[in-house]
């Protein structure tokens, strides 16, 4: 699976993003070291905080099918049809990928199309992060 394969995945998952109020769609493609793919949206709700991001949507869904070994995530998003700049994984969310994902390997990939993305690992995106290895008793 390539980053172009994967960034097409998440814009498909953009057209199921439900974002009534804020209306800023976001779609994701989460890839398993078993070369799996889960998608997520983001899913608002009218009471505001209960609303969840695409790339915990993509994450949740995967994690409560078994998978815990994760290789990159596409994301894309915008308040246009087509999104026109980099949507950034929210600091929640970056804490959710610490927890499945090893920071110096994990890829993000932030795209605005097939042709135009980014990539970074969880390591550049979230510096100094706290995860399940800080909590390890030596
Ligand atoms: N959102 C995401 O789904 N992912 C991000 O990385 C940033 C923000 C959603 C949450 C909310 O539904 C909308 O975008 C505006 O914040």
């Amino acid at each position: 699976m390539d980053n172009r394969e994967l960034i097409r995945l998440a814009l498909a998952a953009r057209q199921m993003a439900y974002a009534p109020y804020s209306k800023y769609r976001v779609g994701a493609a989460l890839l398993t070291k078993q070369g799996k793919v889960y998608q997520g949206c983001n899913i608002e709700n009218a009471a505001y905080t209960p609303s969840n991001c695409a790339e915990r949507t993509a994450f949740f869904k995967a994690v409560s099918e078994g998978e815990r070994g994760f290789e990159a995530i596409a994301i894309v998003g915008g308040s246009q049809d087509n999104p026109t700049d980099y949507a950034y994984p929210c600091g929640v969310c970056r804490q959710v990928m610490m927890e499945f994902c090893n920071p110096e390997e994990f890829r993000i990939i932030t795209a605005v199309s097939e042709e135009q993305y980014m990539e970074q690992t969880l390591a550049a995106m979230l510096p100094h992060g706290f995860g399940p290895e800080n909590l390890k008793e030596s």
